[in-house]
């Protein structure tokens, strides 16, 4: 069976998308087959793979259109597309039965043909996010080392307690983990302990460091490990992948 990641963080800016395209990238890499949802109506993920005018994307998806329709970008690696227009699904969506579940009905088909499905989510916690969460078994969320990192964590554990109660027992939150490191910077020290205490063993070792390639990959429409292998993007992503397997599988 599939497993079902959601990757979400209703604050912008703080890796999602990145980590998405790398943890994707480098699973692909490691031998698992994987499909990566863009649920952003930034289409963020979708141009990062170069993917600039999709036949398919989840917004029809969505609307009853289609079906999903992966594309492949790479060996082993299928995304689903998204385009701005998905910027008005969540209005249009609004009054319809059952309208949380839509996503997970989509899926549903298709998920055993993979190892891992991904999920990107937008920096809000409306109903695409939901609907991330209601087809999710996990939740990953990826911070940056700000002191009002965990503040903001309080809405989307919220948010979590309540789809898990209503929508999806399964729901857990597995994975935390810091991007954009610094550890020569006290304050990013002093916020990873902090992380550390509040969320124990959920945070992963890996600390995702600052470093520019992961920044200039997506403009090249590549991941980090086709970019520039010796980077420290390629290194932390890579590390962070072994440790998710070693989760997941053991
Ligand atoms: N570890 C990193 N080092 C340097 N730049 C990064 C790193 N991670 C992300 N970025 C850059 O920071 C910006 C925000 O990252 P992104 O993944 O788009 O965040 P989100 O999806 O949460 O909004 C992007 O321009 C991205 O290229
Ligand atoms: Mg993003």
């Amino acid at each position: 069976m599939g497993k079902v990641i959601a990757c979400s963080n209703h604050k912008g800016g703080v890796g999602k998308t990145t980590s998405v395209v790398n943890v994707g990238a480098g699973l692909a890499r490691l031998g698992r087959k994987v499909l990566l949802v863009d649920m952003d109506p930034q289409a963020n993920l979708t141009q990062s793979f170069g993917v600039n005018k999709p036949e398919y994307t989840i917004y029809e998806a969505l609307k009853g259109e289609h079906e999903l329709m992966p594309i492949e970008v790479n060996d082993n690696l299928d995304i689903i597309a998204s385009t701005l227009d998905l910027s008005g699904a969540e209005m249009e969506l609004s009054s319809e039965a059952g309208r949380e579940y839509i996503f997970t009905e989509l899926l549903d088909p298709i998920r055993d043909n993979y190892d891992y499905v991904l999920i990107d989510c937008p920096p809000s916690l409306g109903l695409l996010t939901i609907n991330a969460l209601t087809a999710a078994d996990e939740l990953y969320i990826p911070l940056q080392p700000h002191y009002l990192a965990i503040k903001g964590l309080t809405k989307i554990i919220e948010v979590k307690d309540k789809v898990r109660k209503r929508l999806n027992r399964k729901l857990e939150i597995t994975g935390v983990f810091v991007t954009q490191y610094d550890k020569r910077k006290i304050l990013h020290r002093d916020v990873v302990d902090t992380i550390n205490t509040y969320f124990q063993d959920k945070v992963f070792d890996t600390k995702i460091r600052d470093n520019i390639a992961l920044a200039e990959a997506p403009s090249m429409g590549m991941d980090i490990f086709r970019y520039n292998e010796k980077s420290y993007g390629a290194e932390d992503y890579l590390k962070l992948c072994k440790e998710i397997l070693v989760r997941q599988e053991g």
